[in-house]
């Protein structure tokens, strides 16, 4: 968490952009216009007034303007996004045991487990769970359950995907059953039959299909045997049905909310996440590839373990699904609990290992890392235009970015000049020693904020710097409310949102964080988060809905406007969608963000407008800051469509308090 770099001193030493003048001058003519007017008392009584000139463009906006900041925290991928049903799949254990798995004996059955460090599938997985049952029989079954990431949802006449690896000395120990039971019930909700093979270690798989009883959360995994002997289990897997059917992929329900957000990119791999907690844990990208028998997992900073089910390719593949762009962050050799690799020697094994994960992204097949990639299954390289070399490396106490960021800068240059690079510490554009083949094209600016003070700071970019890089805010959010944002937040963010959008001649691209968080008991680390989920379902905060309107009424230019009169809370973008290559024409998107509870009135003045013309009003309102929605109730808050007669010249509308609306209003 980190305030801007645009603060103080800088602000005053480089010359605003000239659409920033313009659109000043602009503002001042029509102010000192409407105060010579006759006109000027009705003006006070009528509240604001808000002119806008669409048939003048002062600057585009940047199409890559909102896009998906993503991380392992929270439960975002393990527990998340990630299909995977089965908690601590690899039987990773500590003094409590392999929690949640739990030994299992029916009846009269005897048996124990322990954990044999000395033999596994996999140099990655050399360990595993031992079952050592003594005596089972039908209906006397031994083995283990799993409670899944708290609950396992099943739907109705759905196929879930299993698969693990076993040894047997004998196979007499078999079959190996495994059922999905209902917690409250009992009831098989769906079971499968392995018969198990004798010798070395072998994967299995098995499916598991449902009936049609209603969907369901309160349900366990159950894996037993019925006579004595010794099963070694590992990677234990069931997986729900995936978005697009992609195998090892990710939950359908949280991809549909994501891409209803119409996000341009999506930065990866974190955050802290990037970072690890201390040098061991830093985010080892070619140990997450391959066979997921190959994949070790790694100790995550969010305070537990991550499988790295969700790879690097994986993480690739989700972009390729959401049709946008990966934002690649690398590591640069800084972690969150403050080490840092000295730069020259010790540092250059990260920068190579940088080059080589640009290689894995975008190598074609005859390179090393794209012959890689094409072996796990993705022989086409993925686009790419934007790397960031590191994270929130303005928290390194020491400066020692200073060092490490310019031996990255060139040699990502010297091999990949066509991308952008993005540093994460401002300072690094003020050193004046480096030469320009390692400035930075872009900087990474974070902010984590209350209500109050993010509408205190929505004019924060409309004077900074235009000579200098851009700016890629790569985390922000208001926060107030957990586990998800309240409606007060949506204001902010929404009050934010239009600094962002009249400012995107400067700001390149803008990523909400956290994104993801499931609600279950224990399961959050951070509070104020886009996007609730559970097993079984999810739901939209009242920020995702100020997103979805933002981003989904973007537009490509920014018109000539200007507002006065104004109460303190009130914020306003507006924006032009050309038409170009659309089906839906020419399009003003005057967005109206009222985060004082008083009615706003406004006089609004449209030039370049012939007619009367049927606007569509997107609102979404709240009775209060507080009001929000969760889990029970999901749609508390959701936007609500109408439509507005705008009448040509000068038109009257009153934005009710607490409301953010987005108006689309055809042009001619
Ligand atoms: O979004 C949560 C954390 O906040 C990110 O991991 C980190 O970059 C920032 O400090």
């Amino acid at each position: 968490m980190f305030e801007s770099r645009f603060a103080g001193l800088r602000l005053g030493c480089r010359a605003p952009l000239l659409p920033s003048l313009l659109l000043f001058c602009w503002g001042v003519l029509v102010m000192a216009s409407m105060s010579l007017s006759a006109g000027a008392q009705d003006d006070h009584d009528a509240g604001a007034k808000l002119s806008i000139d669409v048939t003048h463009i002062m600057s585009a906006v940047s199409p890559t303007l909102y896009g998906l900041m993503t991380e392992e925290i929270n439960h975002s991928y393990d527990g998340g996004l990630y299909a995977e049903m089965v908690r601590n799949r690899t039987f990773r254990s500590n003094w409590e045991g392999a929690v949640p798995w739990a030994l299992v004996r029916r009846g009269n059955a005897v048996a124990g487990r322990v954990i044999d460090k000395s033999s596994g599938p996999s140099q990655a997985l050399a360990y595993s769970m031992k079952l050592m049952v003594e005596s089972a029989s039908e209906g006397n079954e031994a083995g283990f359950t799993n409670p899944g990431f708290w609950g396992i949802a099943l739907r109705p006449r759905t196929t879930y995907a299993g698969s693990f690896y076993a040894r047997v000395e004998s196979a007499d120990v078999g079959p190996l059953k495994v059922r999905i039971i209902n917690d409250r019930t009992g009831a098989v909700q769906a079971q499968a039959t392995v018969e198990l093979k004798a010798g070395a270690w072998a994967r299995y798989e098995y499916q598991l299909t449902t009936g049609a009883a209603a969907p369901s959360v309160a349900n366990h995994l159950e894996v037993t045997v019925a006579h004595a002997g010794t099963v070694w289990l590992q990677l234990f897997s069931l997986m729900q049905p995936t978005f697009h059917h992609r195998p090892n992929g990710n939950r359908i329900d949280l991809m549909e909310r994501l891409a209803a957000m119409h996000p341009h990119f999506l930065r990866l791999p974190g955050g802290n996440y990037l970072e690890g907690d201390t040098l061991e844990d830093w985010y080892d990208w070619k140990k997450t590839l391959g066979p997921l028998v190959d994949r070790p997992g790694h100790q995550a900073p969010w305070s537990y373990w991550s499988t790295d089910g969700l790879g690097l390719l994986e993480f690739l593949e989700w972009c390729e699904d959401l049709k946008v762009e990966p934002v690649l962050a690398v590591y640069a050799g800084y972690s969150l609990r403050g080490e840092h690799v000295a730069a020259g020697k010790d540092l250059e094994p990260y920068v190579q290992a940088a080059l080589d994960e640009i290689e894995y992204v975008t190598g074609d097949v005859t390179t090393k890392w794209g012959a890689e990639r094409a072996r796990d299954g993705h022989p086409a390289p993925f686009p790419l235009h934007y790397i960031e070399i590191g994270n929130e490396d303005n928290l390194d106490r020491s400066g020692s970015y200073a060092e490490r960021y310019p031996p990255f800068a060139e040699a990502l240059r010297k091999h990949y000049p066509q991308y952008k690079l993005i540093a994460t510490d401002a300072d690094i554009q003020y050193a004046a020693k480096y030469d320009a083949k390692v400035q930075p094209d872009v900087i990474d600016d974070h902010y984590y904020k209350s209500p109050a003070d993010m509408m205190d700071i929505v004019h924060h970019y409309d004077a900074a710097p235009r000579t200098g890089p851009k700016v890629f805010v790569g985390e922000w959010a208001t926060r107030s409310g957990t586990p998800t944002p309240n409606f007060g937040d949506a204001l902010g963010d929404a009050a934010w949102m239009t600094g962002l959008e009249r400012n995107s001649d400067l700001i390149v691209m803008a990523s909400y964080a956290p994104l993801l968080v499931n609600v279950s008991p224990g399961a959050m680390q951070w509070p104020t988060d886009l996007i609730g989920f559970d097993a079984g379902t999810t739901y939209a905060s009242p920020s995702y809905w100020a997103q979805v309107l933002f981003a989904g009424h973007l537009g490509d230019g920014i018109p000539q406007s200007a507002l006065s009169g104004e109460d303190k809370r009130f914020f306003y973008s507006a924006t032009v969608s050309s038409g170009a290559g659309a089906t839906s024409g020419k399009v003003l998107h005057l967005k109206l963000v009222n985060a004082s509870d008083r009615a706003q009135a406004l006089t609004i003045e449209l030039a370049g407008i012939s007619g009367t013309r049927k606007a569509r009003m997107t609102a979404l309102h709240a009775a209060s800051y507080e009001a929000t929605n969760s889990i029970a109730e999901p749609d508390a808050i959701r936007p609500q469509e109408s439509w507005v007669a705008v009448p040509n010249g000068t038109w009257k509308h009153t934005v009710p308090g607490l409301t953010i609306e987005v108006l689309d209003v055809p042009l001619p």
